[in-house]
């Protein structure tokens, strides 16, 4: 058998494998649940009907968001989805995993509701509540899915997450670019109602499948977990192979609770596990991630693009997210071929050079001219590159860093450790997502008084540094983790020491492939 610590049927038989299948299908509505959302709001916030509602009027340009409301309404869903994250844990251990799920649906479904009034602060309270369901839904989907899935397809299904993140935005991208031409009240309302849809769907899917059976037997209900996890083999409760099965995650269990389940501090302390080190390692690589500046695309792509001259914005958001879901499905097969760490460091060399030139063509030549006309070879180029960089982000950062952060964890840490570097990448999401408007647009002073940098494509020479950290920072910390079991990688961890320089990668590099010999080894 063998599905391991938390991983139910390994090999059992080819009717779990289709359970399992469908099990990812749901936690890819989680990622649908973030990625629509994400996907929306930049265009909604370019609505006419909108910006009449929520907007300002000012008589030489007519209706527009001040870039402080702008900031605010975008970035608010991360300040709620940071707490999500942070809360998603207990959540998940008092409810369990399933309830928990469910639970979020329903909160998200409330924070969406609001957002269909007209009013300014119910509209952000709205973001605010449907923010703090998809945090909740960020962690507990890939803990329900890693609970119950075999663990020979968990590297999938933690990149199907990712894939169904950019299919919800390319969805936002197609359903916005329906709507913008009505100029009503349904113009932005459809494309926010959407989403019960994704709530009733991933809510109404869990309501339907097992508890994990790992969670209930840590609750000590075995009756339950021999019924949940007979539904997850197609076996009955009492059959040997869903006995065996429960006994072998209760042996894990009980593994788990003799190494002691690590408090918050301790997923700082630079113990044997070095769990410090780990767990700063994941809080920063999510940081990096939103580093990269993808979400500027996402958030203020649809802006970005109008104001580059682009006559309709709305198609090159679809096409930029077209090209997101389908390198992210090229990105996820190349996981585990190509290697986590190649993977990043060829994906932040290729996104830096994209910047810079993103950034160079928009100064020298992307601009709107005096006479009011645009330079048309350069915005293609603008656009090439634009997407070209999002292949790149797509094929490794995307998918990469949340695999890797999905599984260097010591056990005893894990869930707090990944909870705390979620948290991180929703805080960095809200960070730059608040900041860039004050960063991109014209300042406004005379208007409303805000000031900015007016950057403008200028933005672009600041992701494409931050991309040269995302290289080093791979380089000095990152450890390729390709073909190794978890298990293997806390060896991998334990035995090399913590030199931040190159030759700290090459000999974590050297004895990796020591490991990864020694797996071929006892495989043999
Ligand atoms: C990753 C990022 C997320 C971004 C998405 C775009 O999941 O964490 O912030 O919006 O990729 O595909």
């Amino acid at each position: 058998m063998g599905g391991g610590p938390g991983g139910a049927g390994g090999g059992v038989n080819s009717q779990s494998i289709v359970w399992a299948a469908i099990m990812s299908a749901f936690a890819a509505f989680g990622g649908i649940l973030f990625g629509y959302d994400t996907g929306t709001i930049g265009g909604i916030i370019a609505m006419e009907d909108w910006l009449k509602n929520f907007g300002s009027y000012d008589s030489s340009i007519g209706y527009y968001l001040p870039t402080n409301d702008s900031s605010l309404v975008v970035s608010i869903l991360s300040a709620g989805t940071f707490f999500g994250a942070l809360l998603a844990y207990p959540m998940g251990d008092i409810v369990g995993r399933k309830w928990g799920i469910v639970s979020a649906c329903v909160v998200f479904s409330l924070g969406v509701g609001l957002q269909l009034d007209t009013k300014w602060s119910t509209f952000i309270v709205g973001r605010v509540i449907a923010g703090f369901g998809v945090g909740l839904v960020s962690c507990l989907v890939p803990m329900y899915q890693s609970e119950c899935a075999p663990k020979n397809i968990r590297g999938l299904i933690v990149g199907l997450y990712q894939l169904a993140i950019t299919i919800g935005a390319l969805l936002a991208a197609i359903v916005l670019n329906a709507t913008k031409g009505r100029l009503d009240h349904s113009s932005w309302r459809t494309p926010i109602a959407v989403q019960f849809a994704w709530a009733a769907i991933l809510g109404g899917g869990m309501m339907l499948l097992p508890e994990s059976p790992r969670y209930l037997l840590l609750k000590g209900r075995v009756e339950e977990a021999r019924k949940s996890m007979g539904r997850l083999l197609t076996r009955s409760p009492d059959s040997p192979e869903v006995i065996d099965e429960c006994n072998e995650v209760s042996e894990a269990l009980q593994l788990e609770q003799a190494h002691g389940s690590g408090s918050y501090l301790d997923c700082f302390r630079n113990n044997e596990d070095r769990n410090g080190f780990r767990t700063w390692t994941g809080i920063m690589l999510q940081g990096w991630q939103q580093l990269t500046g993808i979400n500027f695309i996402f958030y203020y792509g649809t802006t970005f693009f109008k104001s580059a001259g682009i006559q309709n914005p709305f198609i090159i958001t679809i096409i930029a997210d077209v090209v997101n879901t389908a390198m992210t499905i090229v990105g996820i097969q190349l996981i585990d071929r190509v290697g986590r760490r190649r993977l990043l460091l060829i994906g932040a060399i290729g996104m830096c050079v994209c910047e810079f030139i993103v950034a160079i063509v928009g100064v020298t030549a992307g601009h709107i001219q005096a006479d009011n006309s645009v330079n048309l070879a350069a915005q293609r180029v603008l656009i090439a590159f634009v997407c070209i960089y999002i292949a790149f982000f797509a094929t490794s950062w995307g998918p990469v860093a949340w695999v890797v952060t999905g599984e260097i964890f010591p056990l005893s840490i894990r869930a707090k450790s990944m909870s705390l570097s979620v948290a991180s990448n929703w805080l960095w999401n809200f960070g730059i997502g608040y900041a860039t408007p004050y960063l991109v647009n014209k300042s406004t002073t005379g208007i409303n008084g805000v000031k900015t940098a007016n950057l403008g494509v200028k933005v672009f020479f600041i992701w494409g540094a931050t991309c040269v950290g995302c290289f080093f920072f791979t380089y000095f910390f990152v450890p390729e983790t390709r073909g190794l079991s978890l298990e293997q990688i806390d060896l991998l961890y334990r035995e090399s020491s913590i030199i931040k320089s190159v030759s700290y990668n090459r000999r974590v590099r050297a004895e990796n492939l020591h490991v990864a010999s020694h797996v071929e080894d006892v495989a043999e």
